[in-house]
């Protein structure tokens, strides 16, 4: 096993990580999930679900299916609100010195301030605002795939909360560039890429000529989506100049390499988390041998040779 020094150290710009290996919002609970598992204070940090102002019991309907790729999910952002998220959960990662990220998801635009202002208001010094779910009726999808709405609520946000402010963009757009322009106009420190792909699963099953259906409509995540995220960190390097954390897919240090390569500054790793629970930290164990054993200096040079 690698012994931690400085040679994962992350900048993102004046966010500083001791890695850049992140859990995805969603696929890591409260992080309490995976005590049993990993030493989750290794991470880079984990980013929390979606925290609403008032608590949300979620979608009725079926919530997950497995896919040959990956799998669908229509979660309906079910947590338990940022009073008691700040109350409960923030004391036991501040205890077990865990560096956290408040992924952040409102139904209107008042919500969304609301949540900024009560994020600066507690010294929240990062969040990411999840403008790119695709399972809830109102609100944050709408926002994220219009660039002028989208400049408008980050801008909005943005007036209250001084802290670190990452948005996550959806792939759900003919081009993700207009909303990374939107984005760092609008004053975010960095651009988190991909959310979910809209996707749709219809199960058949036919008893002797009588067909019944499963259906579920939500987000499709895991390996199938890597490429599209792939393009999209890309596309997107091509046109920001703040720093991109990409998701999508990532299973292996061979795709963390290939998100580094295209532009990504720092990774999340989602639906991998459910089949691989102690994937994350074997991940940060790795990528530091990687740079041990091929006479990088550390992280940056590693990225810099793979950019050439
Ligand atoms: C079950 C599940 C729940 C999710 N919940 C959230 C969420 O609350 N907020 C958010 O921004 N993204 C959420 N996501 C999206 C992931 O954070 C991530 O962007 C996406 O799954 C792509 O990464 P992956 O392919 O590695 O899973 C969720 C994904 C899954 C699978």
């Amino acid at each position: 096993m690698a012994i931690m020094g400085n040679t994962l150290k992350t900048s993102l710009n004046n966010l500083v990580l001791k890695n850049p290996i992140l859990t995805a919002s969603g696929t890591f609970g409260y992080t309490n999930e995976f005590d049993e598992f990993i030493n989750v204070s290794k991470l880079g940090a984990v980013i929390t679900k979606a925290i609403s102002l008032y608590p949300r019991a979620g979608n009725k309907n079926i919530r997950i299916t497995e896919t040959k790729a990956g799998m669908i999910n229509s979660i309906g952002l079910e947590n338990i609100g940022i009073k008691r998220f700040i109350d409960e959960k923030i004391p036991i990662l501040k205890a077990k010195s865990i560096d956290y990220i408040m992924n952040i998801a409102g139904s209107t635009i008042d919500e969304y301030i609301e949540l900024g202002k009560i994020c600066q208001e507690n010294s929240i010094k990062a969040i990411e605002v999840n403008v790119s779910c695709p399972n809830v009726k109102q609100g944050c999808l709408e926002f994220g795939i219009d660039e002028n709405s989208l400049y408008e609520l980050i801008k909005a946000i943005r007036e209250e909360y001084k802290g670190y402010l990452i948005v996550k963009l959806t792939p759900n757009v003919t081009r993700i560039e207009n909303l990374g322009l939107a984005v760092e106009k609008a004053g975010a420190d960095a651009i988190s890429a991909i959310n979910t792909l809209k996707g749709m699963s219809i199960k058949i099953n036919n008893q002797q000529g009588k067909v019944t259906k499963t259906i579920i409509q939500g987000g499709y995540s895991g390996i199938g989506i890597k490429p599209v995220a792939i393009s999209c960190i890309y596309r997107l390097s091509q046109v920001v100049d703040i720093p991109i954390i990409g998701i999508g897919g990532i299973e292996t240090l061979d795709d963390i390499l290939e998100f580094f390569a295209a532009g990504a500054e720092a990774v999340e790793i989602g639906t991998a988390n459910f089949t691989h629970p102690e994937i994350s930290e074997k991940l940060v164990d790795e990528l530091e041998e990687y740079i041990i054993k091929n006479g990088y200096k550390n992280l940056d040079k590693l990225k810099e040779e793979l950019r050439k």
